[in-house]
């Protein structure tokens, strides 16, 4: 019985052995003969190459051709040596560069679902560090940045930006009787007269003409975080360092960053509450804070406070700086190109009366119409320094191919503004400060308004009607009120003041120290400045 059970046991183990076998070889045969067929008749689908680009070394990817020092004219020549779409990879990120108005249209625009997010950087972003998630301007594309987009474009849009204009001509009044006072001191001058007007939009409070305690705040609040976007902190790549206590030697990043926790919690609050209370007491200062309290209902979503308060601190951070680089580098080109300064005042003197008319007046808002010269040197100052050189950056949020290329997922992509334009082919003499090639009647064809400035598609700058009227009515009382022209040195010649233009290294395109002759056009401005001033 044993035996014959060991037997159909050992006939059984045979049969098995050799029908596994035979489904071994069969299965070998079936993969073999599908991998033949697949090889020759089912080309794998060959992934599209990347964009051109320097060749990246591996790992390190094209970590050490990453400009230190002037960017965005680096990403420019790359531009002219690739091609508009350059790919460069640092360390297994993808970075997709543009450098022409067409790309950055195509892409950023075009297809604004798939390129509308920001990177989200540690050092800005993490609760546990700088903790920026709460401005709209820094926060990835979903539906808490659009109803905070939504509610600034519903309080701030083009017809609401009228609203400010009599706060605008005040505060460029100021600017003009402060530089009369102390004209080497023009960059604080201009600070202060672009603090009042956006936080006098922002929350209808009046400043203090020095040392405003709110201007302060914010000014500090953008240097914190100018700070935190420098591309040195460690903890961007290697995110467990977050965990390391601020005492710890190495951990001065946490201190940076607890102060610009800090610093953010006061300025949203501070200028929040005093906003409240002065409308509580009776004040009737347009503002967004105000227009946007006045629709709250009992029934409105709970987040909406909150909402407005962020909205209106994210006004300061992301406009004053920027307006600012552009103003400032003005006061040399003015005097760098003399022609263009006494054109702009020709033009100023036929509708304000000349400097030595008693009847001279300041510009308004509506002279604009009037003053298309004005208007052509504001988008030239626009072309000129773009705020910021390389854009506000984003994040592809799906795979992509343009023109062929493979654009991955989670690749940031960079609008290289200055390098747009800067582009011989759109605006010819690209490096002279020329207003005219703005004007119709003057070349033809007329060349592109500078939009690359203010950025491309769904997170396209809301701010720049407010920016536009605010360095249109500056430009012309300045011009109006002033001379200006280059310091001397020592041995009496004049100092060459081309070294302002040079793009630096950080996202603002802020001007070096540099100093300006600044002088009144004559008495009769003098008086009446002063008299527009003491109302
Ligand atoms: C000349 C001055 C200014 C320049 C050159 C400028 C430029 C820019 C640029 C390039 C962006 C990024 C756009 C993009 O991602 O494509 C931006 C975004 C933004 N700007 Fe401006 N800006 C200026 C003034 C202002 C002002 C005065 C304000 C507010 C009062 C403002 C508010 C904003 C906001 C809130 C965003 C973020 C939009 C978003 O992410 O959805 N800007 N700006």
């Amino acid at each position: 019985m044993r035996s014959a059970t060991s037997e159909a046991w050992r006939a059984f183990q045979e049969v098995n052995a050799a029908s596994t076998a035979t489904l071994g070889y069969l299965v070998a045969l079936f993969c073999g003969v599908a991998v033949y067929v697949l090889r020759k008749y089912v080309r794998p689908a060959a992934r599209p190459p990347f964009p051109p680009g320097p060749k990246p070394l591996p790992l390190l990817g094209n970590l050490l051709d990453m400009p230190l020092t002037s960017i965005c004219v680096k990403y420019a020549e790359w531009g002219k040596q690739y091609g508009d779409v350059v790919h460069v990879e640092v360390l297994g990120q993808h970075v997709i560069i543009l450098n022409s108005y067409k790309a950055a249209t195509e892409l950023v625009h075009q297809r604004g679902t798939i390129y509308s997010s920001r990177p989200q950087v540690p050092m800005i972003h993490d609760s546990r560090l700088m903790d920026m998630q709460w401005t709209f301007v820094l926060k990835p594309y979903g539906p808490a940045w659009k109803r905070q987009r939504r509610l600034f474009t519903q309080h701030l849009n083009p017809t609401h930006t009228a609203t400010f204009h009599d706060l605008q001509t005040e505060s460029a009044y100021e600017l003009v009787n402060s530089v009369l006072d102390d004209p080497e001191s023009f960059e604080v001058h201009l600070r202060h007269a672009i603090g009042r007007v956006i936080l006098g939009v922002a929350y209808g409070l009046r400043l203090q003409p020095t040392e405003d305690p709110y201007v302060t705040l914010a000014e500090k609040m953008t240097r914190l975080v100018g700070e935190g976007m420098e591309p040195k902190f460690l903890v961007n790549v290697l995110s467990f360092m977050k965990y390391i206590p601020e005492w710890m030697p190495g951990a001065g990043f946490q201190k940076l960053a607890a102060d610009a926790r800090k610093t953010t919690q006061e300025l949203l609050d501070t200028p929040l509450e005093a906003t409240k209370r002065e409308i509580a007491s009776g004040s009737t200062a347009p503002s967004f804070v105000r227009n946007a309290l006045n629709e709250i209902t009992d029934d409105s979503d709970p987040e909406l406070l909150q909402d407005i308060k962020d909205v209106a601190g994210s006004m300061y951070a992301a406009g004053t700086d920027l307006t600012l680089s552009m103003i400032h580098q003005l006061f040399a080109v003015f005097a760098v190109f003399p022609n263009v300064q006494r054109r702009a005042q020709e033009e100023l003197d036929r509708i304000l009366g000349g400097p030595d008319f008693p009847s001279f007046r300041l510009p308004t808002i509506s002279d604009r119409p009037n003053l298309p010269y004005i208007e052509a040197l504001l988008k030239e100052s626009i072309r000129w320094t773009p705020g910021t050189g390389f854009g506000t950056p984003r994040l592809s949020t799906e795979e992509d191919v343009y023109r062929g290329w493979r654009i991955p997922k989670g690749s940031i992509i960079i609008s290289n503004s200055w390098g747009i334009l800067r582009d011989e082919n759109v605006y010819p003499d690209a490096y002279v400060f020329k207003p005219e090639r703005f004007l119709p009647n003057e070349t033809n064809p007329v060349q592109p308004d500078p939009l690359a400035a203010f950025g491309f598609g769904r997170r396209t700058c809301p701010g720049k009607h407010l920016a536009e009227s605010s360095l249109f009515i500056e430009i012309a009382c300045l011009l109006a009120c002033f001379d200006f022209s280059p310091p001397k040195d020592e041995d009496g010649n004049e100092v060459d003041l081309n070294y302002v233009f040079q793009p630096g290294s950080g996202f603002v395109l802020r001007a070096p120290p540099f100093s300006v002759t600044i002088r009144p056009r004559s008495k009769i401005i003098e008086r009446v400045v002063r008299e527009a001033f003491n109302g």
